[in-house]
């Protein structure tokens, strides 16, 4: 039986991901504009550094968690069983990619389901589109079925205008989306966390997410995967101005952070996030954890669960040294530490 148009994108996607035209060329995530304050006074003890963190009341090793990529084709099964098992080794949080096609067919359940069959006790999110959410006639039915699915510990909704805008087959028709999320988040039993995926939420836009009901918010900024870019590639066009499209990672971080002052939320940073400096820099930005997509799929396919596992412990050894020399024996210190702001410097 020919695969649904919902695979074939998957397939296409997955694809394009393997291929460095699809990152942000000039776009950065901005993390580089910061720098950490050197702490000369450390009595930290190096090997009694904490990485321990929480997400939604539960204790996971690390403050880094595997980015929703994929689902809904039998390629997409082999990712997710082998991220799974990095999650769960690792026990870190893992999301699934859109759940879209389980909404349209039963024949790719497995895909999804192979997350939780490989992934331990560790939170598992699901995932689906503002587009799916907007237009849903019953949308804390259709949440409540793609929870159960993966019996999700949290339910990612993804925003994506541009993308659906540049996409052939795109549906850049979001009109309804805030009431619907105000639906789903009042309904669903675990927490919904707003997520972008490549182009960055602002302050403005999390307020909105916030003022809906939403209990996180992945900022997923610019600086390592262009979605509209995979788009224009996926179809034979080029266009540099939308490509680099969005707001740095680092900026959203900083400025949806101001609005923890009035709300309780999970702030995630994700948007090129590709090494131990990022990740420590976006906490100390004010982020409680940060999340990467394609850069672990690139370790995925090269050297496999254990690449994925070696690449973020090596991370987390240059996120350990940072705590040391910045006086910090916790994630909460790290959280609170003042970055410097490059110019500052001189
Ligand atoms: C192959 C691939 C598939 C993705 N599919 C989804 C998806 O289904 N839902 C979603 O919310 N984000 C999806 N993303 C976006 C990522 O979760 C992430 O927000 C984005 O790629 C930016 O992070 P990065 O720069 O670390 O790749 C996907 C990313 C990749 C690389």
């Amino acid at each position: 039986m020919p695969e649904s148009k919902t695979s074939e994108r998957k397939k296409d996607h997955i694809e394009l991901c393997l291929q460095d035209k699809v990152s942000y060329k000039i776009k950065t995530n901005g993390f580089e504009n910061y720098d950490f304050e050197h702490y000369a006074a450390t009595e930290v003890e190096f090997d009694k550094i904490d990485l321990s963190t929480e997400i939604f009341g539960r204790k996971i090793s690390l403050p880094f968690m595997i980015s929703c990529m994929t689902g809904g084709t039998s390629e997409a099964k082999k990712i997710n069983e082998k991220l799974a098992l990095a999650a769960n080794i690792l026990n870190i949080p893992i999301g699934v990619g859109s759940q879209r096609q389980a909404l349209e067919s039963k024949k790719h359940y497995s895909s999804y389901r192979a997350v939780i069959n490989n992934a331990g006790k560790v939170p598992v999110l699901g995932n689906i589109g503002a587009a799916q959410v907007a237009m849903s006639k019953n949308p804390a039915d259709q949440i409540k079925l793609l929870i159960d699915l993966i019996e999700a510990d949290a339910m990612v909704v993804h925003l994506n205008p541009l993308q659906e805008l540049l996409q052939n087959e795109g549906e850049p028709d979001f009109n309804g989306l805030l009431k619907n999320l105000e639906i789903i988040c009042k309904n669903s039993p675990v927490p919904v966390i707003a997520k972008e995926v490549g182009s960055g939420i602002s302050k403005k836009a999390a307020k909105k997410l916030l003022d809906a009901g939403v209990k996180g918010i992945d900022v997923a900024g610019t600086g390592g995967t262009s979605w509209a870019a995979v788009e224009l590639i996926r179809s034979g066009q080029t266009d540099t101005f939308f490509s680099e499209w969005g707001l740095p990672t680092s900026y959203c971080v900083r400025t949806v952070n101001e609005l923890k002052s009035k709300n309780k939320f999970t702030l995630i940073a994700s948007g090129g996030i590709n090494n131990g400096v990022d990740v420590a820099k976006s906490l100390a930005l004010g982020a409680d954890l940060s999340a990467s997509a394609r850069i672990i799929l690139l370790e995925l396919m090269n050297n496999g669960s254990e690449g994925v596992v070696s690449l973020i412990k090596s991370w987390f050894l240059t996120v350990k040294k940072i705590m040391y020399l910045t006086g910090c024996n916790n994630i909460n210190k790290l959280k609170k530490i003042e970055l410097i702001r490059k110019g500052e410097l001189f």
